[in-house]
């Protein structure tokens, strides 16, 4: 039997790395989606294929839908139809009070977070249906949730990640397609290099936990629902926030 294919976006770095090599471990052949960080993704491909997993990494901007169509296409020729999809790609666009946001900033965080999930979410469904089914991830935040401090377009793009979700799995239970979105509280990656030094403190000191969650923590939950073992589980919006 032919090896389920796996699409893992921003993989290059993070999460999504994490997400990768994790999947590639339970059997998954991996395309390790990329935008800038050629490198990366590469050294994330040969990490899978050093432990005899099947990967290839592919360039495609998440913002745009030409991009996003020919990335699936590519990966039907390489690997097959995919019957997995992980909406991980994101950014914050930094943090800025409503007064300074410039539109530029609303519409690339915007284009990614939000557009670039439907898209790769429609391109995935076309060819689920056509195997009989398929499982998707798209990574929320929890700042979704409270609105998070001086973020609010990042904060507003993942609460329509979070409808999103909800909706889609609905839409497409009939289908054997369960859809679910994990929700990071705060995780030790570079998404917040683009945060002020002041922003970081006070997210450190408002952790329970004492620390950041690891990428792999992520992961973990990321597997499990792309998994059989959460046969039942669909438009579910699970944190992983370490009590935060
Ligand atoms: N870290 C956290 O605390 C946290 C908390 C809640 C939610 N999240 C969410 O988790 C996801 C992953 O975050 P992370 O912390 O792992 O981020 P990260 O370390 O900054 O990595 C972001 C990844 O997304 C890719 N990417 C960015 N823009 C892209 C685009 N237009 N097209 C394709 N790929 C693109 C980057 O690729 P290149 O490097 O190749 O450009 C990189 O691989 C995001 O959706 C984020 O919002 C993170």
């Amino acid at each position: 039997m032919s090896q389920p294919v796996a699409i893992i976006t921003g993989a290059s770095r993070g999460i999504g790395a994490a997400a990768a090599i994790l999947l590639a471990e339970r059997g998954f052949s991996i395309c390790v989606n990329y935008l800038n960080a050629k490198e990366k993704a590469e050294e994330v491909v040969n990490a899978i294929k050093h432990k005899n997993g099947k990967a290839i990494a592919i360039k495609a901007d998440m913002g745009n839908e030409n991009e996003i169509m020919r990335l699936f296409a590519d990966v039907d020729a390489a690997l097959g139809p995919v019957s997995a999809l992980v909406n991980n790609a994101g950014i914050n666009g930094g943090s800025c009070d409503l007064a300074s946001i410039s539109f530029d900033t609303l519409h690339s965080v915007f284009a990614i977070n939000v557009f670039g999930t439907f898209i790769a979410c429609r391109e995935a469904i076309k060819r689920m249906k056509q195997i009989g089914g398929g499982n998707i991830v798209n990574i929320s935040s929890e700042a979704a949730k409270f609105g998070g401090t001086k973020i609010a377009h990042y904060s507003a793009s993942k609460a329509a990640i979070n409808t999103f979700t909800l909706a889609l799995a609905r839409e497409t239970a009939p289908f054997n397609i369960r859809v679910n979105a994990v929700s990071p509280g705060v995780i030790d990656t570079e998404i917040h290099h683009a945060s002020s030094p002041e922003r970081i403190e006070n997210l450190l000191k408002s952790l329970p936990m004492g620390r950041m969650g690891k990428t792999e923590e992520v992961a973990e939950l990321i597997g499990w629902l792309l998994s059989p073992q959460s046969s039942y589980v669909s438009g579910a919006i699970i944190p992983v926030t370490g009590s935060r």
